[in-house]
């Protein structure tokens, strides 16, 4: 078993587990751990983004597996956001299946090859209470405490349901050619209303707790397997980079007509200040 593969088996088994039925996220996971079948031009896979600048994104963690004898590559099953210094904001699905003492928070470089990248200890996780309610990826959205602070820039979080025109996603998921990227890759990806991704999705779609990205008209743009948890990130009113999307599911990705969705932040963003104020008086 390859690298990908062991991962993605995990990740599947996770979600497996999790859903008991199969979702379509990790069917479409299930595809691409055949590099056979993926990475060619039929599945543009971070899809057609660039490698992300060192500070690019100061706030872009990796969630990896608290595994010593592998590098932080080798670990990296998902992404995160710092919302703190020592809290990370994730995708539930990412989080749900693992135990706390089981995966570090990865920060301190885009590229997970690099010296810099510290592990850190992970105190707690706090998984959406709501998560899978109504549908299958409702609310899939998890915090993450470490065990101490690390070096990141948090960044804001998007307060406001109306949406912009167009995000920036990030991460270190499969790219156009099938492969997980050492350096993070990053896209621009246009807004998509809820009613077309509701008529593409269907029941699947929860528009409370979702918000879709993508070329609906092309594809061709999207986040892959591998860039769950990571930031959907949108420009507030003063150009400054606010947190509007958590990675979360797709049918397959890049496809015309199937949009990446998203975590909506901006209708859980009470509940995660509650939970930060109960972790600072806790600490
Ligand atoms: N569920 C995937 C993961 O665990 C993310 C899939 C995102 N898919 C998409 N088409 N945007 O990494």
């Amino acid at each position: 078993m390859d690298r990908n593969s062991k991962r993605l088996a995990r990740i599947g088994a996770g979600l497996a587990a999790a859903l008991g039925a199969s979702a379509i996220a990790w069917s479409a996971a299930g595809a691409h751990a055949d590099p056979a079948d993926g990475g060619q031009a039929a599945h543009p896979f971070i899809i057609n983004g660039q490698q992300a600048a060192e500070g690019q994104y100061p706030w872009l963690v990796a969630l990896g597996y608290a595994n010593e004898t592998a590098t932080p590559y080798e670990n990296q099953f998902c992404g995160g956001s710092a919302v703190t210094e020592q809290v990370v904001l994730t995708a539930a699905h990412c989080v749900d299946w693992i135990e706390p003492d089981e995966f570090a928070i990865y920060s301190g470089s885009v590229d997970l090859e690099s010296g810099d990248i510290a592990a850190t200890e992970v105190a707690d996780v706090h998984v959406a209470e709501d998560y899978q309610d109504p549908t299958t990826f409702a609310n899939d959205w998890a915090l993450v405490r470490l065990a101490e602070p690390i070096d990141v820039e948090p960044i804001g979080l998007d307060r406001d349901t109306a949406e912009s025109e167009s995000f920036e996603v990030a991460g270190w998921g499969l790219d156009e050619n099938g492969r997980y990227p050492t350096v993070a890759h990053w896209v621009e990806v246009p807004y998509v209303a809820d009613g077309p991704c509701g008529r593409a999705y269907g029941g699947g779609f929860d528009a409370d707790s979702m918000l879709c990205a993508g070329d609906l008209d092309n594809g061709g743009v999207d986040s892959c397997s591998g860039d769950s948890g990571g930031p959907l990130t949108a420009a507030d009113e003063n150009g400054e980079p606010i947190l509007a999307g958590v990675v979360s599911w797709g049918n397959d990705c890049a496809l015309a007509g199937y949009p990446g969705v998203y975590s909506e932040v901006a209708s859980f963003t009470d509940t995660i200040d509650a939970i930060l104020a109960d972790w600072e008086t806790e600490a």
